[in-house]
């Protein structure tokens, strides 16, 4: 019960990024404007907060921790002020890996971050403790959580944790989902499809985890968050 209230609330999320700093790395960095949303307003992103602190919780002091998709790094920088002591992760934006690395810096934290297409990566890290993965997966067209765990277990230690956030199906019975959310003004021939690429509930989860050789050990699902999204914090067995 402890655990379900404190999951909800945005105590503890923060980066110690002031508003000027940031709006002056998004300029040098050309990161896409929603990198500074992640940051500033990282305590309301319940997904990647939680999904943060139960992989803290979980690892000793010094873990490795590794991040595909990681944006400009804030998961990761706030691992590190947590005491994770190995911070990597990439992503295929160079701007945002530009600012990660401009962050890191600021922050004095040893940030090994680098460009990557995370779906077929080109490098993976040697196998790390920890593997943290939200709020990119299930945008991308193609995309399946099957694959991507068959990818990343070489790169997680036995007995190593992987905690990630899904979209669940709840969203599959919102009137207009299988279209992008900007575009349900337009008239339909103009509209993208959905950017929530992949839905899963959590029996869906734990079974495809459980092919890839992981077990299923918290999860958590946000109900009133749209889309909903739950997390999951998966063992490698
Ligand atoms: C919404 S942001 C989330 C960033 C980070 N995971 C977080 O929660 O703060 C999605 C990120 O996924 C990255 N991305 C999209 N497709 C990717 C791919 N194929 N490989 C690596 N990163 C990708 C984008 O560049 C972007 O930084």
């Amino acid at each position: 019960m402890f655990s379900y209230i404190r999951d909800r609330l945005p105590w503890g999320d923060k980066l110690p990024v002031s508003q000027p700093r940031l709006e002056e790395l998004m300029r040098l960095s050309g990161a896409e404007p929603w990198h500074a949303h992640a940051i500033s307003h990282r305590q309301s992103r319940r997904h990647a907060c939680v999904a943060c602190r139960w992989l803290a919780e979980a690892l000793p002091t010094g873990a490795h921790v590794f991040e595909p998709g990681c944006g400009s790094g804030a998961n990761l920088l706030w691992l590190g002020l947590k005491g994770v002591g190995r911070l990597s992760g990439a992503d295929i934006s160079a701007e945002a890996v530009s600012m990660g690395r401009q962050l890191a810096q600021d922050m004095h934290m040893q940030l090994d971050i680098w460009q990557d297409d995370c779906l077929k990566p080109a490098r993976l890290p040697d196998p790390v403790d920890g593997i943290v993965s939200v709020n990119w997966l299930y945008h991308i067209p193609g995309a399946s959580l099957d694959s991507f765990l068959q990818t990343y277990a070489p790169a997680l230690k036995p007995g190593g944790y992987l905690a990630l956030d899904m979209v669940t199906r709840h969203y599959d019975r919102q009137p207009g989902n299988q279209w992008h959310t900007m575009d349900r003004a337009l008239p339909e021939a103009q509209r993208r499809p959905s950017e929530y690429t992949i839905r899963l509930d959590r029996q869906e989860v734990e079974a495809i985890a459980r092919g890839q050789g992981f077990r299923l050990e918290r999860d958590t699902c946000f109900v009133l968050s749209r889309p909903q999204r739950a997390v999951f914090l998966l063992r490698r067995v």
